[in-house]
């Protein structure tokens, strides 16, 4: 598996790195393009995305289309939404059209939703192999139970290779969700894993030194074929490397 590890002394200065980081795609891809990100949910990308609001520049956030890499199947208000947390902290501050947000619609029918999802994902993000859309940034965060995006140990959908969207469920709650797979996922151009604090030193240790137990972890499995593979974490996430 070919990846980059940057470690940064704490949540704040990975936050302004990441940010370099999207002026930076963003001035080199083609300015008549639109650059495709799928978003991570969960808490810990909450200050990546202050951080990038503060970035007040329609020039970078013109082009781009935001989706999200997972969602919980609840109301698009819902404090546990995905998308809520990304709106609050970021796309209710950057004035982009409601056409750049590809949300998920968690408020819907979850068995219809992943089909209707995925169609969206299809008409918007292009193909490089003819087979699977190719999203220029996909933003990944990792549990300690080694689970990516909605993809959970020992679940099916973790293993399924030949759908855009899933229909998972959390293993401790139950709550539904919907994912993307590890084929889109692996097909993107860019893939950054975000992993900060203590709790997340023993998996990130696992994954990143292969250990056995690592095996079953679809976050082990995300290793995209023709793109970048980034793990950016804070010293205590990376205190057992
Ligand atoms: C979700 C996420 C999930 C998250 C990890 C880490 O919907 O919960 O997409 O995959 O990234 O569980 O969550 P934290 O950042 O809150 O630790």
């Amino acid at each position: 598996m070919n990846y980059e590890i940057k470690v940064f002394k704490n949540k704040q200065i990975l936050a302004e790195t990441i940010t370099i980081d999207l002026l930076n795609a963003r001035a080199e891809s083609p300015k008549n393009r639109r650059f495709t990100m799928a978003l991570a949910g969960g808490n810990t990308p909450r200050s990546i995305y202050e951080q990038w609001a503060k970035v007040q520049n329609d020039k970078l956030w013109g082009k781009v289309h935001f989706f999200w890499g997972d969602e919980r199947c609840l109301p698009p208000d819902h404090e546990e939404s995905n998308y809520k947390m990304a709106n609050d902290a970021l796309l209710s501050k950057i004035g982009i059209k409601e056409t750049q947000v590809h949300r998920v619609r968690g408020e819907d029918n979850p068995e219809k939703e992943v089909q209707r999802y995925a169609d969206e994902i299809v008409q918007c993000v292009p193909k490089s192999n003819d087979l699977f859309p190719r999203f220029d940034w996909i933003l990944l965060g990792v549990g300690t139970d080694g689970h990516t995006a909605s993809l959970f140990p020992d679940s099916m959908a973790a293993r399924e290779q030949s759908s855009i969207c899933v229909l998972a469920q959390h293993p401790q709650t139950g709550q539904k969700r919907i994912s993307l797979m590890l084929p889109v996922i692996n097909n993107a151009k860019k893939i950054t894993f975000l992993a900060t604090g203590q709790e997340k030193a023993e998996i990130v240790r696992e994954i990143l030194k292969n250990d056995s137990k690592s095996a079953n972890y679809p976050a082990a499995q995300i290793n995209p074929q023709s793109g970048i593979l980034q793990w950016y974490l804070d010293e205590a996430a990376a205190s057992k490397l």
